[in-house]
């Protein structure tokens, strides 16, 4: 229970998502059920967005507001937000509200399931994973988001040249997303192999890595691109 205690102490919220679902801003969530397909089913992102940028997907965005701080700072680029606890997308969701962002869509999903069934291969510029889950009993660590099949996952529907931002505050956590990411084939280590990344390409904080570090706990940082030629291909069709 070290994490969930030290979650606690830095006063995170760590209620495990609740059932009941409350009711959100009417504004930039979208069903998945509403989203526009072509005639093979791949969603028009273009059309969700209005016009025709690149995607960058985070996943398990929580409450933190690191998706509107870089969609704020970047016009250019469609953010797509992916979180399936219902509680922390309506605050979530609140926030972008008030911000009043517009390159910014939410979905209430779990990611595995849906990566496939919302976006095409290789369409992907970037995704951004931060302090997922640690899981940290033995017995719940099949549980954590980054293992080979997810790691091959995202690989595959990223773009060429596109890329895997992480951080997270568990440090036995971070070395299996170190291993298990060196391993990924088409994707490449921008510190080199075995090594973490001494900053973040990314800067803006978010709220679980402000609180964190607060309390003196050290984030690790990883960085991957992949490469041009050898990513995993189409294994995984929408
Ligand atoms: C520890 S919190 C971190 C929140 C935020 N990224 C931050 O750094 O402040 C992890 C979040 O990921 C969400 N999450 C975990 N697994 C997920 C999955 N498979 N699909 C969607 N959301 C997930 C959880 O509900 C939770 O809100």
């Amino acid at each position: 229970m070290r994490w969930r205690d030290s979650s606690r102490r830095i006063g995170l919220d760590v209620d495990s998502p609740p059932t009941q679902v409350p009711e959100l801003p009417p504004s930039f969530e979208i069903l998945p059920e509403h989203l526009p397909r072509d005639d093979k089913g791949s969603v028009l992102w273009t059309e969700v967005f209005e016009v025709s940028r690149p995607l960058q997907v985070e996943i398990g965005v929580g409450t933190s507001t690191f998706l509107i701080d870089i969609a704020e700072r970047n016009p250019g680029i469609n953010f797509v937000g992916i979180e399936y606890s219902a509680k922390r997308v309506a605050k979530f969701l609140k926030k972008v509200n008030h911000r009043g962002v517009s390159n910014i869509r939410m979905l209430r999903v779990e990611a595995v399931q849906w990566i496939p069934k919302l976006f095409s291969c290789q369409s992907i510029a970037h995704f951004h994973i931060n302090h997922p889950d640690p899981w940290p009993k033995r017995r719940h660590q099949k549980k954590r988001f980054v293992n080979r099949e997810n790691s091959l996952l995202l690989a595959a529907f990223l773009s060429s040249g596109g890329g895997i931002s992480l951080r997270t505050d568990f440090a036995e956590y971070a070395q299996q997303m170190l291993e298990v990411l060196d391993q990924t084939p088409g994707l490449t280590n921008l510190s080199g192999p075995g090594v973490f990344a001494s900053i973040p390409r990314e800067p803006t904080r978010t709220l679980y890595e402000t609180k964190f570090l607060k309390a003196g706990v050290q984030i690790f940082y990883l960085e991957y691109e992949k490469t041009a030629r050898h990513g995993p291909g189409t294994s995984h069709a929408p």
